[in-house]
């Protein structure tokens, strides 16, 4: 009985138990003042009141040494909040350089995943365990939130931009994915599993056949490039001389100078904005000539595209 009654959920990823941790020193902070003060609340109450009518309120004009005291350690304390929470949000927002990409598409009402192999998944998501895992999200419609509580994660998906997060899976099991962001009639249905799998059972289950496809799984990469073909691209960005539009080779990660200063780096959100919205950045010495693919191509296929782009 007592086992089924958890406060917290269980911690099966890297971060879950820095994540716990930082939580309990904040309550027992929070839980020690609010004892204090309540205590104290009633003890001077009881020894500082009248107990005459000719009791007199002493004139009192302040004392260093006490406002000392409540002004520095409540700052010490707030202070240690504020680097140990700056710290482990920056430890949950930057996935490692060696983690295994997943794409993720929300939309009313599923979570469509697909794997750098070529495997795709609905409400489901099979990684292996001891390996850090990078999503790179976004929404095909409404704002969605991504939450695995057994992990401690949770990001919003949001239309028109690619957001990240990562975890690292520390024991094999299957953990609850809940859509945490109120998306519709249907929200309350979004949910799914995370299935964490040894290595050698991992690879297994991803040589198996593509279940949502329906078809021998294609790598996200060759997709692109189908897609890339499909679309013309290549008219004007194989970097031909005099070519309309700029070379894409080793474009990804680089700086890219614009059209009226300033640059941009060039990220996965860069290289979706100038699919879907040309016209937003201008590379220098070019003209706002493309025309815009808003509404032809969905987030899957712009993430397809996105890879093949990086893959130049
Ligand atoms: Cu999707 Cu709530």
């Amino acid at each position: 009985m007592l086992e089924r009654f958890s406060l917290f959920p269980e911690q099966a990823s890297t971060v879950a138990g820095q994540v716990d941790l930082f939580y309990f020193f904040l309550i027992a902070v929070s839980g020690f003042f609010a004892t204090l003060i309540a205590t104290l609340i009633v003890y001077f109450s009881i020894k500082y009141r009248r107990r005459s009518d000719s009791d007199v309120t002493p004139s009192i004009h302040g004392s260093l040494k006490l406002e000392l005291l409540w002004t520095l350690i409540p700052f010490a304390l707030t202070m240690v909040m504020f680097f140990w929470s700056a710290s482990l949000y920056l430890t949950i927002r930057r996935p490692p350089d060696d983690a295994l990409q997943v794409f993720v598409v929300g939309k009313q009402w599923m979570w469509k995943l697909q794997h750098m192999e070529g495997r795709r998944e609905i409400n489901e998501l099979h990684v292996p365990v001891g390996r850090p895992i990078k999503l790179l999200m976004t929404s095909e419609d409404v704002i969605h939130s991504f939450y695995v509580p057994a992990f401690r994660i949770k990001a919003d998906v949001v239309p028109g931009r690619y957001n990240t997060a990562w975890f690292e899976a520390t024991k094999p099991g299957s953990y609850h994915l809940f859509c945490a962001e109120y998306c519709g009639t249907q929200h309350s249905r979004m949910i799914g599993r995370i299935v964490v799998m040894e290595p050698a059972d991992y690879q297994a289950w991803l040589s198996g056949k593509d279940v949502a496809a329906g078809a021998p799984a294609e790598p996200p990469q060759s997709s692109g490039e189908v897609l890339f073909t499909r679309h013309g691209c290549a008219t004007c960005h194989r970097g031909q001389a005099g070519a309309l539009g700029p070379a894409l080779a080793g474009l990804f990660g680089s700086n890219v100078q614009l059209a009226g200063g300033g640059s941009v780096v060039a990220d996965e959100s860069y290289l979706r904005e100038s699919i879907v919205n040309p016209r937003a950045k201008i590379v220098e010495g070019y003209k706002p000539v493309m025309p815009t693919f808003q509404g032809q191509i969905d987030e899957e296929s712009l993430l397809q595209l996105v890879e093949y782009i990086k893959s130049l």
